[in-house]
């Protein structure tokens, strides 16, 4: 995890049209609230640069003691539309207005809507269903248990693995983990399950082969039969970085399930939504998921998830038995429709190709100049993952990715901390809205920044 120095420091002011820092930072009046939080909920919840958000608008991000930051990370990945969005207040205050704000699984007539909406973005809209949840965990582990049960009542018990890939990050529930393909995050388990196997992923630098071959052969090395695979669980691109699948390994991958009945699932909860310049991330790859996971983006703001999914899987659960409290939860529902009508109408999944097409070779650019320092950097349209190295051993580099991410921060530009299995990726996510002199302003600043921390390296 991230420490961030909680000792107030004189920074250098800043003041441009999107970046205001007028105090020391961390703000000295913030440190009580931190104490409270450090006193009152697990350290867990710590680890964020030490802002205390009090109002985020569009791009940026404000705390109350008047500084104001380019936000490069869309809370997680999350605010796709822009944070605070009007239209999504609007229909947030109609939603109150009208008065219903929960309904468990009785029918509102907004559920109606989202479902079709979210249909209507489906790989098949007359063969493909929505099923709303709360969050990307809970869909994962709907994934799971809906490609578990098609293949136990077609094919019997058997037919029970579910096939994921090494540092794959699908959520923190207990489904989600066991499929997760980060030993540190899951050995709380205490539970081998071999139903759920990792193959390496293709994805370039940690592993070379970047051919299906390596996907057979492992199956092979772990004695795994196809017929006893269930699914096929892959991010969209893997989040640790923005690590890609190369589009022939998805071909091939989906030539695999289609061949052997698996359900091959994506997990689109960070891809989805515009994020890379497409609707969904697949659609690179120019594949058909079976089932799709969802979260974050489709809302840009309050806790709502969903699977869409081919009908035959999505209809094996009876009426009353695949169901949450709060699914489809009116508030929640109002702000994806909302959202998902900015995203539209605004066109920022082309935005976010737009701006990709400039921050990709401006990372590129900046990268090039520390090569032993920066030898991956990975991207596509509005999310890219900076990897950071020493160069005298060649190996991750937590430390100096937490530096820049800090001074960043100092400076006025606002990310998460540093991700990856070793907390060396700089990961970069604005809100697709971001315009082009805003996001230009952010590089300059990414830059600026990176030579002064591998100055004094
Ligand atoms: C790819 C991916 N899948 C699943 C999840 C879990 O989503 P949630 O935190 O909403 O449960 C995340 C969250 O970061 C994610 O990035």
């Amino acid at each position: 995890m991230a420490e961030y120095s909680m000792q107030p420091i004189e920074v250098k002011h800043v003041s441009t049209q999107y970046r205001t820092i007028k105090t020391k930072i961390p703000v000295p009046e913030s440190l009580a609230i931190f104490q409270t939080l450090k006193e009152s909920e697990p350290r867990s919840m710590l680890g964020m640069p030490p802002v205390i958000w009090d109002r985020a608008e569009n791009f940026t991000v404000f705390d109350k003691w008047g500084n104001r930051w380019i936000d490069w990370s869309s809370c997680v990945l999350l605010a796709n539309t822009g944070h605070g969005r009007s239209e999504i207040k609007k229909a947030l205050h109609a939603q109150i207005d009208q008065g219903l704000l929960a309904t468990y699984v009785f029918v509102h007539e907004k559920r109606a809507r989202l479902t079709k909406t979210l249909q209507a973005l489906s790989p098949d809209p007359s063969g493909y269903e929505t099923f709303l949840l709360s969050t990307g965990s809970e869909a994962i582990e709907n994934c799971i248990k809906l490609a578990k049960t098609y293949a136990l009542k077609k094919f019997g018990p058997h037919k029970k693995i579910i096939v994921s890939f090494e540092n794959a990050f699908h959520g923190r529930t207990l489904g989600a983990q066991l499929a997760g393909g980060l030993p540190g995050l899951k050995n709380w388990i205490g539970l081998d399950d071999s139903a759920f196997i990792q193959i390496p992923f293709p994805d370039g630098y940690r592993v070379e082969d970047t051919s299906f071959n390596l996907f057979l052969k492992t199956l092979d090395s772990k004695n795994i039969q196809p017929t006893d695979i269930a699914g096929v669980l892959t991010e969209s691109y893997q989040g640790g970085g923005a690590d890609f699948l190369p589009v022939e390994y998805a071909h091939a991958l989906e030539a695999f399930c289609r061949d052997h009945d698996i359900v091959g699932i994506y997990d689109e909860v960070q891809a989805g939504f515009g994020r890379t310049g497409k609707m969904f991330c697949y659609e690179h790859y120019g594949i058909k998921p079976d089932l799709i996971a969802c979260g974050k983006g489709i809302s840009s703001s309050l806790p709502i998830s969903a699977v869409i999914g081919r009908t035959d899987i999505m209809e094996l659960y009876p009426p009353g038995s695949m169901t949450s409290t709060h699914s489809a939860s009116p508030l929640c529902v109002a702000a994806a429709i909302a959202n998902l009508d900015i995203l539209q109408k605004e066109d920022l999944v082309g935005n976010a190709l737009r701006m990709g097409d400039i921050l990709f070779p401006e990372l590129v650019r900046i990268c090039g100049k520390y090569p032993s320092v920066f030898p991956v950097v990975k991207g596509k349209g509005l999310v890219a993952g900076v990897r950071v190295f020493d160069p005298d051993t060649g190996r991750p580099d937590s430390h100096t990715a937490l530096r820049i991410n800090t001074a960043c921060f100092q400076k006025g530009l606002l990310m998460f901390a540093p991700v990856g299995s070793n907390g060396e990726c700089v990961k970069i996510a604005p809100p697709l809205c971001i315009t082009e002199d805003a996001l230009r302003e952010g590089i300059s600043v990414f830059e600026e920044t990176v030579a002064e921390v591998l100055k004094s390296h």
